[in-house]
């Protein structure tokens, strides 16, 4: 099988993550990852292996790579050159200019959840749009809340045929590796209302009629969401059957918060830690079995998002959709799980 190639534009908090992901797997591999400039960062793709590329392409952004000891192999054009494929990593709002440089290239691309769905025209989340993302020539990565919501909506709404949801999100202030972020000591609401942030479950499953309200809170591990659902009439459902169905749904957990002393974010993402995938990442939405109520055709229900991670193994099973594998959701997903799994020994 040859293998598909991939390159890593942005090698930060998503860029590393994904690099291990892809490398985990059989049917891919990292051919580099891009810095701006020498930084502790390259020190990681050294020890992977990963070549290492610079973001631009001047020489004298290049040169300043071997003055630090790092080996450079040269710009992104270089890179680009040795790709089938291109995830962009790069911070929000720089696509426009990145993706020129794709298309010239002629490579593949991902983007990640902090670029607009116009970029791309096409979002993408493995549970909501996988076949219809079959061999196009890039898509936008949804983010690590529409993941989120995707996750456990889209199952539902394929039961019930019909789905008008309200939620809260409750957001982390900033990555735990990020200074220079905020609020440290305030709850700041989004008061552009409704909030951006479940809408976006539209570009991947418009069928979904969502509207949100968001906050910033001073923690850094989770986002929590608070999620009212109204069912139509005549679903059939009950809460044990909704349980049984987020069961069954690949990269959800659910657990008893009460049976368990996992009560809040913390306990969760100490959870993560003890499952032993690197950083401490769970690629799974946490669901509070306890904290899900059908009451008529209203649902309530929690959930905690790791948002450096659960979009991670998304981007592996989007690179074999845009690559035009032709593998239905579930079979990338379980394929890409379990190599994650096998990479980190669990
Ligand atoms: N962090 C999250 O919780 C999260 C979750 C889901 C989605 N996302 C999305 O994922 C994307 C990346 O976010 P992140 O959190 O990984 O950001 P990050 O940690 O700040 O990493 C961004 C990386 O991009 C590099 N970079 C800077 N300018 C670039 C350019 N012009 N072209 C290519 N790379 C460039 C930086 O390189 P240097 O380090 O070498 O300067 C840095 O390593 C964003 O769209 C974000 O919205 C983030």
């Amino acid at each position: 099988m040859t293998s598909i190639k991939v390159a890593i534009n942005g090698f930060g908090t998503i860029g590393k993550r994904v690099a291990d992901a892809v490398d985990a797997q059989d049917d891919m591999e990292i051919v580099g990852v891009t810095k701006t400039g020498p930084s502790f960062g390259c020190d990681l793709a050294v020890k992977k292996g990963f070549p290492l590329y610079c973001t631009f392409d001047e020489p004298d952004r290049i040169a300043r790579f071997s003055e630090q000891g790092y080996n450079c192999l040269g710009g992104l054009s270089y890179l680009m050159a040795v790709a089938d494929v291109v995830v962009d990593c790069s911070p929000g709002k720089m696509g426009a200019d990145n993706l020129a440089k794709y298309q010239s290239a002629g490579v593949k691309y991902l983007f990640q959840g902090g670029e607009k769905h116009e970029l791309t025209g096409r979002s993408y989340t493995s549970s909501a749009n996988h076949k219809e993302n079959l061999g196009v020539e890039g898509v936008r990565v949804v983010s690590c809340n529409t993941t989120g919501l995707s996750r456990t909506l889209v199952p539902l709404y394929e039961y019930c045929g019909s789905l008008k949801v309200e939620c809260t999100m409750i957001r982390r202030a900033a990555d735990p590796g990020d200074s220079s972020k905020g609020p440290i000591n305030a709850i700041k609401p989004v008061l552009k209302v409704p909030s951006h942030h479940g809408p976006d479950v539209m570009t991947v499953k418009p069928e979904i009629e969502i509207n949100s309200l968001a906050v910033a809170v001073p923690t850094t591990i989770m986002h929590l969401h608070a999620i009212i659902a109204d069912l139509p009439e005549g679903h059939g459902l009950t809460t044990d059957a909704i349980l049984a169905m987020w069961e069954e749904t690949p990269r959800v957990i659910v657990m008893n918060g009460s049976d368990n002393r996992i009560t809040t974010t913390a306990e969760v993402m100490e959870m993560a830690r003890d499952i032993g995938r690197k950083w401490g990442d769970l690629h799974e939405i946490f669901v509070w079995e306890d904290g899900v109520s059908l009451v008529g055709n209203r649902l309530y229900y929690f959930q905690a998002i790791h948002q450096e991670s659960d979009v991670i193994p998304e981007n592996v099973d989007a690179i074999r959709a845009v690559m035009g594998i032709d593998m239905d959701w579930r079979t990338s997903v379980a394929k890409t799980d379990a190599a994650i799994s096998a990479y980190y020994n669990l």
